[in-house]
């Protein structure tokens, strides 16, 4: 056999979450707040969340997420090079709660450690970013993370309407470079044979719309205000665009890829409400049975869901090696994204 080095695959070499160990049902929450189990339960799907602990912070989260990505990628922090972590609750308004997390890991380096900030659609923006690193060969392993507590200040949780549905937790993969290759001869059929087979991120797309600003925004910063701010929400516009957005992406990256519905073995939409999920799994075609869901165990974790359901799917043994899996967010901004994965 004739084979040859060709352009870099990225691939996921390993997945890790972490969620608090406390967990705030919603019968706790009715006990202080004008709302029920019933309530959340029929309009979420959420059952809990989990909360971090005082001590714990963002970097805490990340840290455990991120040594189980790097265990089940059989790799040690010393072999990142470069971190991308996704948050909308950072350790300190500075540095980079990835920097932070650079010194815990004990990297032992100098690498790009930077955060992204697309709210919950912030995981994909990561991976992208992290994605053309890789593929441009200035890194061969990016550690990727997504990490929140909104419990802390972000959450009013005297607004039922938004408190509910929030929940605090991580979740990270290792990305790795791996060689594509093809065979010499019978070299058309063989590539064919190969983009229909070969394993790693195949496509991503990113979009932001500016004009939904004020629809889901925290009205407060460091380069407006004096307090960090509150979390608000004009939920019924966030439900609507969230499931036309969230489909049409995966929809897009189907058809330029040459893929269609029934070549995805699972969807992991964000997990912030079972509604929206079905929605989105309707639109598309697919059903239920292929949509992974931690939405009623984690509540809402913003940048850290899409890890932390694909790493239950993992443990689940339902997401295997060379599955499809199609990722798709949307959140503040609005920013919205998809990927394609082959597992
Ligand atoms: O990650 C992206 C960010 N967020 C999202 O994706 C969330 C998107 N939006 C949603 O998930 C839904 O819009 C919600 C779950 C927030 C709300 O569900 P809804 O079916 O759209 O309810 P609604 O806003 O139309 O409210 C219905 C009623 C209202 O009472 P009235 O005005 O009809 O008397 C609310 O005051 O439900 C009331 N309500 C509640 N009742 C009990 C709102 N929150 C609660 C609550 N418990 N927690």
């Amino acid at each position: 056999m004739n084979e040859q080095p060709r352009a870099t695959s990225v691939v996921v070499a390993g997945v890790g979450a972490y969620l608090p160990q406390r967990i705030l049902t919603n019968k706790e929450l009715a006990q202080d707040l004008e709302t029920d189990d019933a309530w959340i339960r029929t309009r979420t799907g959420i059952r809990q969340r989990h909360i971090a602990d005082p001590e714990e912070s963002t970097s805490d989260l990340a840290l455990k997420a991120s040594e189980r990505a790097l265990t089940a990628a059989r790799c040690s922090a010393q072999q990142i090079d470069a971190i991308v972590l996704a948050t909308t609750t950072p350790e300190n308004t500075f540095p980079a709660t990835a920097a932070r997390l650079q010194q815990k890991l004990g990297v032992g380096k100098p690498v790009p450690a930077y955060d992204v900030q697309a709210v919950c659609a912030g995981f994909v923006f990561a991976l992208h970013s992290a994605w053309n690193m890789i593929r441009l060969q200035q890194a061969r392993r990016v550690l990727v993370v997504g990490a929140e507590i909104y419990s802390r200040s972000i959450i009013d949780w005297t607004d039922r309407s938004t408190c509910v549905l929030f929940g605090d937790g991580a979740g990270a993969f290792v990305l790795e470079a791996q060689e594509k290759t093809k065979e010499k001869t019978q070299e058309k059929t063989q590539e064919k044979t190969t983009s229909a087979t070969q394993r790693g991120i195949l496509d991503i797309m990113l979009a932001t719309d500016g004009g939904f600003y004020e629809q889901l925004y925290v009205d407060g910063g460091a380069g407006s205000s004096d307090r960090v701010g509150h979390l608000k929400m004009q939920g019924n516009v966030v439900f609507r665009e969230a499931i036309d957005k969230m489909s049409q992406s995966v929809a897009l990256l189907l058809a330029r890829n040459g893929l269609s519905v029934q070549d995805i073995a699972w969807l992991v939409p964000h997990q912030a409400n079972s509604r929206i999920m079905s929605g989105v799994a309707r639109k598309l075609g697919i059903e239920e049975a292929r949509v992974v869901s931690t939405v009623e165990d984690h509540g809402n974790i913003s940048a850290a869901t899409i890890p932390a359901a694909l790493d239950h799917a993992c443990k689940q043994g339902s997401v295997k090696k060379g599955d499809l899996v199609a990722l798709t967010a949307m959140g503040g901004g609005f920013a919205w994204g998809g990927a394609l994965i082959r597992w």
